[in-house]
């Protein structure tokens, strides 16, 4: 007999038949995540767990999946699942990391430049019909060269975006917050980057952009005392976790024009976003979609499938989490 899994949401169709070959699937279909009784009472029997940084996987999921052997988060953060949980009752937890480095990274890029020449912001004033045509100090924005990117957390996405940043002659300075967060394996130290503390990076810094897992400790990291010790011409990008950044304290700091505007990808209570920010000019607004390609999504689901069916085949996962 097959072994039954819990799969959340669908996967690449070439992906998920390699999971049916030898699984029996309990797909939950549709564009809404599973709610959290469904994803308890569809637990109960599976022996695998496949699920996205959607679906809260607590104490409560843990101990309804009675017969898990494993769960497979297909996100490289898992702020989303109670590792220690799944620990105590031996469950081991899997995430997708190298395969989203460089998506995550380009996109951090994509919106680096969207903020820093009001790209959305133009786009914007042109299809409401305000553009009145070229002219010479108009939406003018901050060029890349001559200026210093401050990266905040030097694993792999922050020494992928710090690789780039030569193309765009910027100096990178970083800092790690190793007192808070493991080193991650994979980190790539570069010469050509000037470690400094925090306070330091975010006085010193153009454009500083935000590459830390969500923990206790990162949690709020960016508030108004942070966003007050920025530059008044700087910028703040964040692909990691919405809740590393207060939103309450970045609309207060973007309102003030305390820095010139910052670029968003995740939201502390995801799909919602901080009212007080949508009405801004100077914040680019992005749907959650650093890993959004289709070949890193795909990578990413088949990654997770490696690790269930390994640790069904009575293997070692691939990629448990660490902590
Ligand atoms: C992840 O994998 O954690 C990303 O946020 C997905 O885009």
């Amino acid at each position: 007999m097959k072994p039954p899994v819990l799969l959340t949401r669908r996967i690449p169709a070439s992906v998920l038949s390699r999971l049916k070959a030898t699984c029996s699937v309990d797909l939950h279909e549709g564009d809404d995540p599973i709610s959290h009784d469904d994803l308890i009472s569809r637990v109960l029997g599976k022996q695998a767990l496949l699920c996205l940084l959607t679906d809260r996987v607590d104490r409560e999921v843990l101990e309804a999946g009675v017969d898990l052997r494993i769960v497979a988060n297909i996100a490289v953060g898992y702020d989303n699942i109670d590792v220690a949980a799944a620990r105590a009752r031996a469950i081991p937890v899997t995430n997708t990391p190298d395969v989203l480095t460089e998506a995550t990274a380009e996109f951090t890029w994509a919106l680096i430049l969207a903020v820093t020449r009001r790209v959305a912001e133009g786009e914007r004033l042109l299809r409401g019909g305000t553009w009145k045509g070229w002219a010479l100090d108009f939406m003018l924005g901050m060029e890349l060269r001559g200026k210093q990117l401050g990266i905040v957390g030097l694993g792999r996405i922050g020494s992928a975006v710090a690789a780039r940043a030569p193309a765009f002659g910027m100096s990178v300075a970083a800092c790690s917050l190793e007192a808070m967060t493991a080193p991650a394996p994979g980190a790539v130290r570069r010469p050509d980057v000037e470690m400094m503390t925090l306070d330091r990076l975010l006085a010193t810094s153009d454009v500083v952009t935000l590459h830390v897992p969500l923990t206790s400790e990162t949690r709020h990291l960016i508030g108004r005392h942070a966003l007050s010790r920025m530059k008044r011409t700087g910028y703040l990008v964040n692909t990691s976790r919405g809740p590393v950044v207060d939103e309450d304290a970045l609309a207060w700091a973007l309102g003030e024009r305390l820095i010139a505007g910052a670029a968003l990808d995740v939201y502390e209570q995801e799909p919602r976003v901080y009212p007080g920010l949508l009405g801004l000019d100077n914040v680019v607004l992005a749907p959650h979609l650093g890993s959004a390609t289709t070949e890193t999504r795909t990578a990413m689901a088949s990654l997770a499938v490696d690790n269930v069916l390994a640790v069904l085949a009575g293997r070692a996962p691939l990629t448990p989490v660490a902590g």
